[in-house]
């Protein structure tokens, strides 16, 4: 058997009138040089036979978990062990359910409990199904789990209606399948972050800050190292430790970090601010503690030097990536900022609501550029920091081909 390394799929398959879309996903992994091995539920073998399965992967298709020939030849435990990855699609929310409650009723869901593989989901549903309660519920279990969600997309249902639920082309999950494999896609290039909260100092005890944790910045440093970048790290005041091979400059404040930046600037291809810069600190410092009884009236405040947009403003500067929180018209105000501060990118996200943004495990994110935007759903910040990573190497590519 020809087998290439670190490029095996095992493909679930559940019962959605989708699962015909996944006999061409299967196609199109292969074309990608993936080996795949399709296990069935019993509800996908009304839909699709494993005779069309076992022609297009040119495998055994694994339909029972208690087969006993099939045990024999490659057991659950075997194909849990096989997978460098387990990809469901359609993932329907009979499915999802299932393997958000941990259920080991059958051969897929058997699996995933077995498997140490990355979990990547496609689902595909009504769009109703979609947004009810029970699967928000475990749609959100399964990513803190760290499984991934392709999709689903929105757009016109097997059952005449319109909305999110569409399983994604198989084009596209083969893409993002691929994307996930290769890596590298920073090689040689020097990347320039900033993370987490500035403390702007009042007297030697008080200070003005913020709510970031820095966690998506540490996430970011952290994705852009796996792919092959040389990251440094300019850090306010985190509880995080440094990612591996990511060399960390810690400050204070936005002075402090604008300071740091500038030196760093010139030298880099890449500049991605995800600190959350206080945008004002005290006009004064006072350098004994002000005392309870000396209350000042007011604070007098002044603003921090800009940080991203002193790097944005650079003579032959690096490719420059804002962040943007924004509690309301997320879009405007982010392609306003894109143009304010010249940047080549800006990555928006949500932070009015309470299953996202500051301190949360999980962010969804709009990305945009001169010409384009793409939309990242909720999901752990380690995995939409990959994602965003992958696009700014498309776009740093792009913009400077090789
Ligand atoms: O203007 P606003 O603060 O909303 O812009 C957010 C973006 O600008 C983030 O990328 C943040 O890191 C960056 N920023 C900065 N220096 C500042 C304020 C914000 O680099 N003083």
């Amino acid at each position: 058997m020809s087998r290439l390394p670190n490029r095996r799929i095992v493909l679930g398959v559940a019962g959605g009138i989708a699962a015909y879309k996944a006999v061409d996903l299967v196609r199109r992994l292969r074309d990608r040089e993936f080996e795949v091995r399709v296990v069935m539920t019993a509800a996908a073998r009304e839909f699709v036979t494993p005779l069309t399965f076992q022609a297009v992967s040119s495998n055994p298709v694994h339909c029972d978990l208690l087969d006993e020939q099939a045990e024999a030849g490659m057991g659950h435990i075997e194909l849990a062990r096989w997978a460098d990855l387990v990809l469901v699609a359609p993932a329907t929310a009979n499915v999802i359910a299932r393997l958000a409650h941990g259920l080991a009723d059958d051969l897929l869901a058997t699996l995933c409990l077995a498997t140490t593989a990355p979990i990547v989901l496609a689902p595909a549903m009504n769009r109703q199904m979609w947004q009810a309660g029970a699967t928000r519920a475990n749609v959100l279990a399964l990513l803190d789990r760290g499984v991934s969600m392709l999709g689903p997309g929105e757009g016109d249902q097997a059952c005449g209606e319109v909305g999110p639920g569409r399983m994604l082309e198989p084009e596209e999950i083969a893409a993002r399948i691929a994307a996930r494999f290769r890596g590298g896609a920073l090689e040689g290039v020097e990347v320039l972050i900033t993370a987490g909260p500035t403390r702007e100092a009042l007297d030697p005890v008080r200070y003005l800050t913020n709510h970031s944790t820095g966690k998506m910045g540490y996430a970011t440093a952290a994705a852009a190292a796996a792919a092959g970048a040389r990251v440094s790290l300019v850090s306010g005041p985190t509880a995080l430790p440094a990612p591996p091979g990511v060399e960390r400059i810690d400050v204070t404040s936005a002075e402090e970090m604008y300071a740091e930046v500038m030196v760093r600037a010139a030298r880099c291809d890449v500049f991605i601010a995800a600190a959350a810069v206080a945008d004002h600190r005290p006009a004064r410092f006072a350098e004994q503690k002000i005392k309870k009884g000396d209350t000042p009236a007011a604070l007098d405040l002044v603003r921090t030097p800009d940080i991203v947009a002193g790097v944005a403003a650079m003579d032959g500067g690096p490719f420059t990536v804002g962040f943007a929180a924004e509690t309301e018209s997320v879009q405007a105000h982010a392609r306003d900022k894109l143009e304010r501060k010249g940047l080549d990118m800006v990555a928006a996200n949500h932070v009015g609501l309470p299953d996202r943004g500051f301190a949360s495990e999980r962010n969804a994110l709009s990305v945009l550029w001169r010409d384009g935007i793409r939309e990242f759903a909720l999901a752990p910040k380690a995995e939409l920091a990959r994602d965003l990573i992958q696009l700014v190497a498309e776009r740093y590519r792009a913009e400077h081909p090789a």
